[in-house]
């Protein structure tokens, strides 16, 4: 098998519709020449009828991030597809309606924690999760929405997402060793399950239309994807606590 991603064995979290970021990853890395095993959370059939309208049907094992079972039995499940892991894809998130949507000042705690559960303390989990299973090194990629700035509404998923990008640091700084690099992919926004959920998403969609220099297609993941996959191969081998933005620009151009 030829391609950028030729004789790579990659678990990839998160998909849950066509739409999902990791459905595109998971796509692009399989026309590349990866193997491919998905985790799903919850709708499990549903995402095993979506994992088959991949280019090859893949495997899906249950996953959810916070349950210590899963992430304890998760390397033995995988080892029954492939022999090892030389990429992992984190493409979660969730908070809870009350931590997201201009009532930050009141939100319990309970649901910051739950959101910080998810979306931040899971990439570590799922990136210890996966260390026996990468012996020879590899690459480990997040999804975020950059957050060195606040946005309005977004509130404490944006603390989440801060939090994750500093975790990716930590990750590449303790991981380094083991020849693992941990990167995050910063996304503009695109319209996926998740996307739904945030109030005021259309003022993203509306900023990032008239900012990004490059333009913005809010129903093409492609060009996230084709990042996480360059992250995931050998042509980024220097690279770590990184955060590349796949934003047609955005981030660079003041309001
Ligand atoms: N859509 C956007 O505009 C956008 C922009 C930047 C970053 N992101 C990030 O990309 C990632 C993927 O989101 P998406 O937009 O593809 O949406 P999506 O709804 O398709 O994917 C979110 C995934 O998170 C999973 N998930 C939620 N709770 C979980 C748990 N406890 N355990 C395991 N999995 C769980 C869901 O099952 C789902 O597959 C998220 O981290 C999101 O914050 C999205």
């Amino acid at each position: 098998m030829s391609g950028l991603l030729a004789g790579k064995r990659l678990l990839v979290t998160g998909v849950i519709t066509d739409a999902s970021i990791a459905f595109s990853v998971a796509k692009l890395a399989q026309e590349n020449g990866a193997t491919v095993v998905l985790t799903g959370f919850g709708r499990l059939s549903l995402v095993e009828r979506i994992a088959k309208r991949l280019p090859e049907p893949a495997p899906v094992i249950e996953l959810d991030v916070t349950n210590q079972e899963h992430l304890d039995s998760l390397g033995s499940r995988v080892r029954e597809h492939v022999d090892g892991l030389d990429g992992v894809v984190h493409s979660i998130g969730f908070a809870p309606q009350s931590a997201l949507g201009g009532t930050f000042l009141e939100t319990p705690w309970e649901d910051v924690a739950q959101a910080l559960h998810v979306s931040t303390f899971s990439y570590k989990s799922l990136a210890t999760a996966c260390l026996p299973l990468m012996d020879q090194g590899g690459s480990i990629v997040g999804m975020t929405f950059d957050a060195t700035k606040a946005y309005p509404l977004y509130d404490w998923m944006g603390v989440a997402k801060a939090g994750l990008e500093s975790a990716s640091r930590y990750l590449a700084m303790y991981l380094g060793k083991h020849g693992i690099r941990s990167n995050i992919v910063s996304a503009g926004p695109l319209r996926t399950m998740a996307a739904k959920s945030i109030p005021g998403f259309s003022d993203f969609e509306d900023a990032w239309t008239r900012r990004a220099p490059l333009g913005w297609e809010l129903t093409n993941p492609e060009p996230t994807a084709k990042a996480v996959c360059a992250l995931l191969s050998d042509w980024f081998p220097a690279t770590t606590g990184e955060m590349v933005h796949v934003d047609g620009g955005y981030h660079a151009i003041a309001a």
